[in-house]
């Protein structure tokens, strides 16, 4: 599955890192082993693509490698790679065929929201079911470039299931730090699978990153989570891809969930270069969705975002992959949602376990963040804030597998919110237990 391959990248114009703080714009080299800006302690990201060719001729040639059978070809990440330029070579390059996922309709779930017509890109078709794989391809091919051996990252899940799988492939050592009892099974079942040394910390998420930073700089373990910016170059990707299956037509909004902040400041970073660079003509507004107990960033953005930034010091929700109180990329996030005309919403427990049972019977599925999308289109609707004719893409980050415990008690009603509130089985699918006996069974099915 892993292929290592030869070649220095063509066109290759080197990104620098540079601090994203408008007032120091420290620049560094891209081989830097640094996180955060060593002048002022900004976040850091990864300069705009210098293009040796035309918007025209790239859209064609990334069209035209869909056909070609070369590794790198076939990643939905790296088929972009003149718009992530980031690496000196090819021979860094750790892929799992990552991207690719597709764009899904669903009238169904378009009622239930309130709009026309919604389109779901999903990203849990994914290699390890979620978009972080997008982000990670990139990260660990920046461990290999930096001669890295260990690599690190905390997570609610998803993080660490991608890291484990792609520094096992690459042939490194994951280090996984997550919440003790706090993720699914599904993603702590990934993570032990692919191999990743795994810690269970009595912590939160925020507790847990600043001891991880604290042990990445002492022993020398390369850092994953999304603070590495060139993760979020590769999660950029995934607008690009977007963009490139609707024939670069821009729709009116892209809406995403928000746990640590990183997905949406890829996004507008995306968006933004791609609009500078004359990809396409105007920008989507960004519609960021938090759950009610986790939203550190819907408190923020009631003003603006021109107060001071609370973080939430004891989130809750059952869509653990978004239970984040301290935000590292809400900088970037303030940044995207304002240049893009967007917004951010918060939805109940309950509102995202029935968005996430409309999106599964629509045969599609997610796992619960995911669903925070379509019950913030639905709260969006209803305020007015969005038309019912607006063309949207809802990005559903996971896949329906990553937590089937949740699933199983929504449907059997037993699923209780962080509160201990039992929450409504509204759309709820109870499997029916029977006796081996045709004739009892024919008469439950007429
Ligand atoms: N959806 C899913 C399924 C996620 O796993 C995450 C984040 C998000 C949305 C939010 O994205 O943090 O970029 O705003 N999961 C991280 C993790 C935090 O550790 O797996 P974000």
């Amino acid at each position: 599955m892993l292929e290592f391959l030869h070649g220095i990248i063509e066109g290759f114009m080197p990104s620098v890192l540079v601090c994203f703080n408008p007032a120091c714009r420290a620049k560094y080299a891209v081989t830097e082993v640094i996180y955060n800006c060593p002048r002022c302690g900004g976040l850091l990201e990864a300069t705009k693509p210098e293009l040796t060719q035309t918007p025209a001729q790239l859209k064609k040639l990334w069209r035209e490698r869909r056909m070609n059978n070369t590794p790198i070809d076939q990643s939905g990440v790296w088929r972009y790679r003149e718009f992530i330029n980031f690496l000196d070579s090819e021979s860094h390059i750790v892929t799992l065929r990552e991207g690719n996922t597709p764009l899904l309709v669903s009238p169904k779930a378009a009622r239930y929201a309130g709009l026309d017509h919604v389109v779901f890109k999903h990203q849990g078709f994914n290699p390890t079911g979620s978009f972080k794989d997008n982000g990670m391809t990139c990260g660990v091919s920046q461990a290999m470039r930096l001669k890295m051996q260990r690599v690190a990252c905390v997570s609610t899940g998803n993080t660490s299931a991608s890291m484990a799988a792609y520094a096992s492939a690459a042939g490194l050592d994951p280090i996984i730090f997550i919440p003790n009892g706090n993720i699914s099974y599904g993603k702590l079942a990934q993570a032990l699978e692919y191999g990743a040394k795994t810690f269970q910390v009595d912590a939160n998420f925020d507790q847990i990153l600043a001891l991880v930073r604290t042990l990445a700089e002492k022993l020398g373990i390369y850092l994953l989570n999304s603070i590495n910016p060139f993760r979020i170059e590769g999660q950029k990707t995934i607008m690009v891809e977007l963009m490139d299956q609707r024939d670069w037509k821009v729709p009116d909004w892209v809406v995403l969930p928000g746990g640590n902040l990183g997905n949406v400041s890829a996004f507008g970073k995306a968006l933004r270069e791609m609009l500078e660079l004359g990809f396409i003509d105007k920008l989507p507004r960004l519609a960021v969705i938090q759950a009610a107990d986790s939203a550190p960033f819907y408190t923020f953005m009631q003003d603006g975002g021109k107060g001071e930034f609370h973080s939430v010091t004891k989130p809750e929700t059952l869509a653990t992959a978004i239970k984040i109180g301290d935000p590292i990329s809400w900088p970037k996030a303030l940044l995207e949602v304002t240049t893009t005309g967007g917004v951010v919403e918060s939805v109940t427990e309950q509102e995202i376990a029935d968005a996430k049972a409309q999106i599964g019977a629509a045969g599609i599925g997610c796992e619960p963040a995911s669903a925070a999308t379509l019950a913030g289109i639905k709260k969006l609707i209803t305020a007015g804030v969005m038309k019912q004719d607006a063309d949207v893409v809802a990005v559903l980050t996971g896949n329906v597998l990553k937590d089937p415990d949740y699933i199983y008690k929504y449907h059997t009603g037993a699923l209780d919110s962080p509160h201990g509130k039992r929450l409504l089985s509204t759309y709820g699918n109870r499997p029916i237990i029977v006796p081996n006996d045709p004739d009892r069974i024919a008469a439950l099915l007429n």
